[in-house]
């Protein structure tokens, strides 16, 4: 930097300061998430799933009542998860995975996301996963309902389905979109936090699972950004139940809605897996790599949970 533009500022710029003074925007003793979870309070039933359609279930919820939405909608790509180039046992994944039909699959997005707008809270944010295929009936739907687009978040990951003649697909596509621009939630929890996420997929041989999975380190990512703790989060597809198991894991509450209603034993296994609260760590103390490298360089080091 110019040696003239430094002295005039009031404060003068030393390399790596900020990244080792960061505090999160928000942040919870666990104590304090579990109160918060403890406390809050609905007038209709939580923690639960419901195995009908979504669009059908969301119908029934009263406007305003959601704090964040998750949602993996199916890829309308004729796709069971049993097809051999997933290089996977398919007798492991179960069947009923409710798919879309391509030529249907705006209609099926425009009603889904359509459904959205009224039952969200005003500050509240929606985080929707999507490969590439369908991503542009995804993002019309999205500008349709109003529901303004933050980040494109890419999610770089290691998927290993072999490819001849073009690249191997190793990434997703993460919108967050909320209704209000001008006052959504969102918790800085780190200092520099950029739109590609690298994190690894988890191949979870030899158990009975839906067809798709998300590693739950990229929901977890979602909840620690997007919503408090006794917060209520709402995934209409909820496939193995990871948002359900995030959620219980972060002190947050959840309701969703899976259409297989096969999927019911592995989704209460997964939840009865975690317990309460067991993946909260208070934000201040899980600094990310830049802050721990500042805070080396200051004599200020903290150690990083992960
Ligand atoms: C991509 S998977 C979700 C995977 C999930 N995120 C996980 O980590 O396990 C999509 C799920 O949506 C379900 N589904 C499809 N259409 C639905 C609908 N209209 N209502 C509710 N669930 C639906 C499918 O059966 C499938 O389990």
């Amino acid at each position: 930097m110019n040696s003239n533009l430094n002295s005039k500022r009031k404060n003068r710029y030393i390399p790596n300061k900020a990244a080792a003074e960061f505090k999160p925007t928000y942040d919870w003793s666990v104590q304090e998430a579990k109160r918060l979870y403890e406390e809050r309070k609905y007038s209709f039933n939580i923690d639960i799933i419901h195995y009908i359609d979504c669009i059908k279930g969301m119908r029934s919820f009263p406007d305003n009542s959601i704090d964040m939405v998750i949602a993996d909608p199916p890829f309308g790509l004729d796709f069971n998860g049993k097809e051999s180039i997933y290089n996977r046992n398919k007798d492991n994944v179960v069947a009923g995975y409710k798919e879309i039909k391509i030529e249907n699959y705006f209609e099926f997005t425009d009603k889904w996301i359509g459904e959205i707008p009224r039952v969200l809270k005003n500050d509240g944010g929606v985080w929707i996963f999507s490969g590439w295929t369908n991503l542009k009936d995804i993002l019309i739907a999205l500008e349709k309902h109003k529901l303004t687009i933050i980040n494109h978040i890419i999610w770089k990951y290691q998927f290993g389905v072999f490819t001849r003649k073009k690249f191997v697909t190793s990434h997703y596509h993460i919108l967050f979109a909320v209704k209000n621009k001008g006052n959504y939630f969102f918790n800085k929890i780190e200092h520099y936090p950029e739109d590609v996420w690298y994190i690894k997929r988890k191949y979870h041989t030899g158990i009975k699972k839906n067809a798709t999975k998300l590693p739950i380190n990229v929901v977890l990512r979602c909840i620690d950004f997007g919503s408090k703790p006794g917060d209520l989060v709402l995934d209409p597809f909820m496939g193995n139940g990871t948002t359900a198991t995030a959620c219980k894991g972060a002190y947050r509450h959840y309701i969703g809605f899976e259409a297989n209603k096969q999927l019911k034993e592995i989704i209460e296994w997964n939840l009865s897996k975690i317990t309460l609260g067991e993946y909260y760590i208070p934000y201040s103390e899980r600094p990310d790599e830049i802050v721990s490298e500042a805070r080396k360089k200051f004599g200020m080091e903290t150690e990083i949970k992960k």
